[in-house]
């Protein structure tokens, strides 16, 4: 039998389309789940699979790999995609589907398969990957392909299959989560004129609800990476479920956005990143005290590009190489430490300091022991000016 190699999370999808791989497609089906730090049971999901009649299954706890590879190069872009995702699921695609073409190539499998719809960002993402990493695996996308039009259809396929489909939460949500963040569709989310409601938020409190209390945080970077939180040195793991736990409890990383898919459709998505919004918030504020004005106006450009290349599933590409290259050079000063104010779901940079600041309190003051020249300030207008003069007379 040949074989496929699925990208499978244990949800509905997956496991219907892993069942669907075998009788419909004869193919020997080699599950791989990547743990991303969505809160896998991994002795559950292998029953599940196994189950569902996988024929093998590979779980891989992926989290530093993930943060360091992926989100923390993101977080150091300054990469929001139109201005306020920051890219928790486009983010894990790539690292997910390097793995996936990894283990065909291990196990000799001529097919690679996904379980993302034909409307969304992810088969793009997922398929540009396997394409460039091994352009002679074929892609199955059964969604794509299935006559299954509902997920009342699909659970009927599963019944009659007896798929372990967890059958629990009647969650009208489509949920996505890693440790970068949790993204929601679905159910009455797609009406845009409804207010978003309190259940649909898997990670944060309620802003109304949270502490009436400020919690002040202080992240200490190297580089553009995180390093210390509160002096304290931690692994990238711990440092981002420590600021998501903290971020979480304050309500801080919501976001409700109408956003432009890859696809043409316009869709409206909630997404809560409480750990990659302080970072985010924190990192820029650091870049702003050491980073000269023509490098930080240029590198605005970068981060929008850098998020649309993430967004639109370029991971693995030139330009994305190149982009990264860029960043990689502005971080050089980027050391120091920042100084947050976590509120009823905002979160604000109140100090920072580094060895490397280009402030100086000299050349800014108002005050006693201005040592900025004054004088020189007349020749800089009138050269500066010199094009211009006379322009609108
Ligand atoms: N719109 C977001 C993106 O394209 C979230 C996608 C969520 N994916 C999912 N399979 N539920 O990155």
């Amino acid at each position: 039998m040949a074989k496929v190699v699925l990208a499978y999370s244990g949800g509905l999808d997956t496991s219907v389309c892993l069942k669907w791989l075998k009788e419909e497609k004869g193919l020997d089906v080699i599950a791989f789940s990547a743990d991303l730090g969505q809160g896998l049971n991994h002795d559950e999901l292998k029953k599940k699979a196994l189950g569902s009649g996988a024929a093998k299954i590979y779980i891989e706890d992926m989290r530093e790999t993930f943060l360091k590879d992926y989100a923390f190069p993101a977080l150091r872009s300054g990469a929001r995609y139109e201005e306020k995702y920051l890219l928790a699921t486009a983010l894990g695609r790539p690292l997910i589907a390097k793995r996936v073409v990894e283990i065909a190539e291990e196990e000799g499998a001529e097919f690679v398969a996904h379980g993302c719809t034909g409307k969304g960002n992810d088969q793009v993402r997922f398929e540009l990957a396997f394409g460039a990493l091994n352009p002679s695996l074929k892609v199955v996308a059964p969604l794509r392909e299935w006559s299954l039009k509902t997920r009342t259809e699909e659970i009927e396929y599963a019944k009659k299959y007896s798929i372990p489909v967890s059958a629990t939460k009647k969650s009208s949500y489509s949920i996505d989560r890693n440790i970068w963040g949790v993204s929601i569709e679905c159910g009455e989310l797609e009406d845009p004129w409804q207010e978003v409601p309190e259940k649909a938020y898997q990670v944060t409190a309620s802003p109304a609800k949270a502490p009436d209390e400020s919690r002040y945080v202080e992240i200490y970077f190297e580089n553009g990476i995180p390093l210390k939180i509160d002096g304290k040195d931690y692994g990238c793991i711990e440092l981002v479920e420590i600021l998501n736990k903290l971020g979480g409890e304050h309500g801080v990383g919501r976001v409700d956005l109408v956003e432009n898919r890859l696809v043409g459709i316009k869709s409206r998505e909630v997404y809560e990143a409480p750990a990659a919004a302080i970072l985010d918030i924190a990192h820029t504020e650091l870049e702003n005290l050491v980073l000269d004005r023509e490098t930080a106006h240029f590198k605005q450009g970068v981060s929008r590009k850098f998020a649309e290349v993430v967004y639109y599933g370029l991971w693995y590409t030139r330009l994305r190489e190149a982009l990264d290259a860029f960043v990689t050079s502005t971080q050089e000063k980027v050391t120091g430490t920042v100084r947050l104010k976590l509120y009823r779901g905002t979160c604000q940079a109140v100090s920072r300091k580094s060895p490397y600041s280009l402030y100086e309190k000299a050349l800014a003051t108002y005050e006693e022991g201005d040592s900025f020249d004054h004088a020189a300030a007349k020749g800089f207008i009138q050269l500066w000016g010199l094009p211009f003069r006379g322009q609108r007379k």
